[in-house]
């Protein structure tokens, strides 16, 4: 398992307030089989001090962690913005780890004007935009044409484990099968925000995917699949 879109880090954002808690997390990723996490703040737009505390946090977290059998990158969840183009151009920080791929996610109740151009603009750069939690965005649950048009882009989708189980409500669970029966996800991951957020959903969602299209497609969905955004 992959994780690559995940709150870990304590202090940062609505993830754990605690390293405490943080650390309770990595166990429970370790326990369910993870072996690679991306920790995904939220990226705040004019926080200047924003990535010398999660470098700062994340250090902490990973010292606190070296002996167990998990890797943990850093990356960010980051909004759309008209603004991400220049910031990436300027800085690769924004980026997960070692690889050109970004998250961004979308407001949750439409897709703003400028998403197609900021999205190719980011291509041009060289860089892979991931769309996170496509399923839980309203616009793309409610219109059919908004949805084609996102998934003409040829962008890669990350789908949240939590919309399969029902965590995230009705029409994102629609969606996320939807898009699963189609074979339309690219990634599945956490979007943990604490441990428990693991136990509640993460190998129901599993079993739900493996279920429905078969162990090797859940595999490549939870693994293999975003373990080869560092190739
Ligand atoms: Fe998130």
């Amino acid at each position: 398992m992959v994780d690559i879109h995940c709150h870990i880090i304590h202090g940062v954002d609505d993830g754990p307030s605690t390293l405490e808690e943080s650390i309770k997390m990595v166990y429970k990723a370790v326990e369910l089989g993870i072996k690679i996490i991306v920790a995904t703040p939220h990226y705040r737009y004019n926080k200047t001090d924003f990535f010398k505390k999660v470098d700062e946090n994340l250090n902490e977290l990973r010292s606190k962690v070296s002996d167990l059998d998990i890797k943990i990158f850093r990356g960010t969840e980051v909004r759309i913005d008209p603004s991400l183009t220049e910031i990436v151009k300027e800085s690769d920080e924004l980026l997960i780890e070692n690889s050109k791929s970004l998250l961004v996610e979308f407001p949750y109740d439409r897709i703003p004007f400028f998403t197609k151009e900021t999205l190719y603009n980011l291509q041009l750069q060289g860089i892979v935009p991931i769309i996170a939690h496509a399923e839980r965005n309203l616009a793309l649950q409610q219109n059919r044409i908004a949805l084609e048009r996102i998934l003409s882009e040829n962008i890669p989708v990350q789908v949240d484990a939590g919309s399969f189980t029902g965590f995230n409500g009705k029409n994102s669970k629609k969606l996320a099968m939807f898009l699963l029966d189609n074979n339309l996800i690219d990634y599945i991951a956490s979007d943990a925000h604490c441990a428990e957020d693991y136990d509640e959903f993460y190998s129901k969602a599993y079993s739900i995917v493996a279920r429905s299209k078969g162990q090797h497609a859940a595999n490549m969905l939870f693994g293999l699949n975003p373990g080869s955004i560092w190739d």
